[in-house]
């Protein structure tokens, strides 16, 4: 069977990591969390201390920093430098941050080529804001998830008590809609459904639904 390549794009919370893994796990595919690269990048810019809006500064610390996704039985793992981040990725600080430093042409430019070095086989599910428009564009399945900004709020709301996280619902919606908003209209690759991808809106639809979907636009495109 042929392997080929499924991009899947969307904006926070609309469920891409979530069904992009089960799709991966599916077909034995690897699975590529584009955003989490981007979220290794600020973390340790945070930490070293570098102001995020400057470019020329960001640019050198990309550059030195080896960021490898290890798929683990809990989970895919995120080394940044070979030190397991997966949690620390996560925090609001990073969170607050990330688009600040994806809006960057030069960071976005090296991270596609490493993007599309981990794709350059085929066999993978890579999901993100730019895959169907920027890194995969002959990806054989593109989708663009999306889901309202309520349900995206209360679904992150749901995962971060789930895991014993604080969190705001209110808080958790502003942060979402600023992040649209950034992610939307910054000048290089913005979040943008691809012309060729399948929009879904996932707002009432469960996971096992929206999989099902997609592995039906796989089996058409596999067979
Ligand atoms: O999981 P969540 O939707 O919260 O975000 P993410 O996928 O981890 O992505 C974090 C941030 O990285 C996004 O808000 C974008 O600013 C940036 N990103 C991007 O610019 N391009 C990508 N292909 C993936 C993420
Ligand atoms: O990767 P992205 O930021 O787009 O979203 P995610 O982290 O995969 O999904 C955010 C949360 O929504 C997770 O807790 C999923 O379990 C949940 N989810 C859901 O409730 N219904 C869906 N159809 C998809 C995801």
């Amino acid at each position: 069977m042929n392997k080929i390549s499924i991009a899947i794009d969307g904006p926070a919370a609309a469920g891409k990591s979530t069904v992009a893994k089960i799709i991966a796990e599916k077909l034995h595919y690897i699975y590529i969390d584009t955003g989490a690269m981007y979220r290794a990048l600020t973390f340790k810019a945070l930490q070293s201390e570098i102001d995020i809006n400057d470019e020329e500064s960001l640019i050198p610390l990309l550059k030195e920093t080896e960021i490898v996704l290890n798929p683990g039985e809990s989970g895919q793992r995120i080394l940044l430098d070979g030190i397991d981040v997966s949690t620390e990725i996560r925090t609001a600080e990073v969170t607050n941050s990330v688009s600040t430093v994806s809006k960057h042409k030069q960071v976005r430019e090296e991270m596609v080529a490493r993007q599309q070095r981990f794709g350059q086989e085929g066999g993978v599910v890579m999901d993100g804001r730019d895959i169907g428009t920027h890194v995969l564009p002959d990806a054989e399945v593109k989708v663009f998830l999306l889901a309202s900004v309520d349900e995206r709020a209360a679904r992150r709301h749901a995962e971060n008590l789930e895991k014993g996280f604080p969190s705001d619902l209110a808080l958790l919606k502003e942060e979402i809609a600023k992040r649209d908003k950034l992610d939307s209209e910054r000048e290089v690759a913005p979040l943008k459904k691809a012309e060729d991808a399948v929009e879904l809106d996932t707002t009432s639809l469960s996971i096992h639904e929206v999989v099902d979907r997609i592995m039906k636009l796989v089996e058409e495109r596999i067979q």
